[in-house]
């Protein structure tokens, strides 16, 4: 959409894949999907530089809702684990210079089995826009079938009349954030602000290599698609969490910066390895996921062992990223020549080189004709910013 929301990447925190739909407080008080959750990892943000890095949405996702609708038809939060409500619960973000994200589901359930907002679609964006939300992360959860939703006539144009409404009633603005589940259902421009349209991350090195080919393989209708105000979304960072190396959780950041991926951590940040939290917070990363040229990167080339991937960036840069698929042995060798590089343009007559992660450092100054040779872990990635001179 052309409003003037999003048109960068969106950034913040989601609370899915690291706290799923936890409920029993008495338990997990630490844990659960409640306020305290929320509160806890917004004073987070605020006071460990991750505002400051650009992360500005805290995002509540399923589960947080009371089991019924109240008298007046309105959702409402689930009083044990959100005594405040919802709406004090945003005034506290604000407070801290961030922004709360919440979460429904265009069918009669949500994916959890909580109240969905078909029939009612008017109503909950009025009561969101009532609470001061920011965004909203809409589910494709019990909507009927694809062909229903694909049609028009069911699910997303009710949401979109749903988004558009919520923009009008709210003073805020919002960023509207669509989900379908169903593998390879749709996502087109105009729509929505980031699009999901893949299986849920998980926390895991497959999980991260699947959506990574699915989007390549996909790459010539999708990457097109993607520019300021609306974004493929390929899920969750995970990083941070229990299934990723050192190395994959590189591959999960450069390549998240590559696809021009929303970047929504789902982690704790309350408890984070200092490692996980200086990729993160890596400001030439974020800077390249975040460019204002805002077109998506693409795989140029794959071999059995390696992939090359580039991103037009604004100033005429290009990001380059070479992952090294190979799960056994050591670190490998990927020699190309320059002239692959955006369409033979991007060294064209010469180039300076910086290497992004896994560490920053300068190569120094290429000419055209020069053969790069780069050196990357397996599983890892080694992210390159290639600037013509
Ligand atoms: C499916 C979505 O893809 C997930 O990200 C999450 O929102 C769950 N639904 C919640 O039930």
């Amino acid at each position: 959409l052309d409003n003037g929301l999003a048109r960068t990447p969106p950034m913040g925190w989601l609370h899915w894949e690291r706290f799923l739909c936890r409920t029993d407080c008495a338990t997990d008080p630490h844990s659960c999907v409640s306020e305290r959750l929320f509160a806890e990892m917004a004073d987070v943000m605020a006071a460990e530089g991750w505002r400051e890095a650009g992360y500005e949405y805290v995002c509540i996702d399923d589960c947080w809702m009371a089991p019924r609708r109240d008298e007046s038809g309105r959702l409402q939060a689930d009083p044990k684990r959100f005594p405040s409500g919802i709406r004090r619960l945003a005034d506290y973000v604000h407070s801290k210079g961030l922004k709360l994200g919440i979460y429904s589901d265009v069918g009669n359930k949500t994916c959890a089995g909580f109240p969905g907002s078909y029939d009612h679609y008017e109503l909950d964006a009025q009561t969101f826009a009532s609470w001061g939300v920011d965004l909203l992360k809409f589910d494709g959860c019990n909507s009927g079938s694809l062909e229903l939703l694909a049609e028009g006539r069911g699910g997303p144009e009710r949401a979109l009349r749903w988004e558009y409404s919520a923009e009008s009633s709210s003073s805020r603005p919002r960023v509207g954030s669509r989900e379908l589940l169903f593998p390879r259902a749709y996502s087109f421009k105009g729509f929505a602000y980031k699009s999901r349209n893949f299986f849920d991350v998980y926390d895991s090195w497959r999980s991260i290599k699947s959506i990574l080919d699915w989007t390549a393989l996909h790459q010539d209708s999708i990457v097109k698609i993607a520019g300021p105000g609306g974004w493929n979304d390929p899920d969750m960072l995970v990083i941070g969490n229990f299934g990723l190396s050192w190395d994959q959780s590189v591959t999960q950041m450069a390549m998240w910066a590559i696809m021009a991926a929303p970047l929504f951590m789902s982690n704790d940040l309350r408890h984070l390895r200092p490692e996980a939290k200086w990729l993160l917070q890596n400001k030439e990363v974020i800077a390249i996921n975040q460019d204002p040229l805002g077109k998506q990167g693409y795989q140029i080339t794959k071999d059995k062992n390696f992939e090359l991937w580039e991103r037009p960036l604004s100033g005429r840069a290009y990001a380059v990223a070479v992952l090294n698929n190979q799960e056994i042995g050591g670190p490998q060798n990927f020699t190309f020549s320059l002239t692959f590089l955006g369409n033979g343009l991007a060294c064209n007559p010469a180039c300076s080189i910086r290497q992004v992660l896994p560490a920053s450092r300068d190569w120094g100054v290429y000419s055209w004709v020069s053969s790069l040779s780069v050196e990357v872990n397996p599983t890892g990635t080694v992210l390159l910013k290639v600037a013509v001179l």
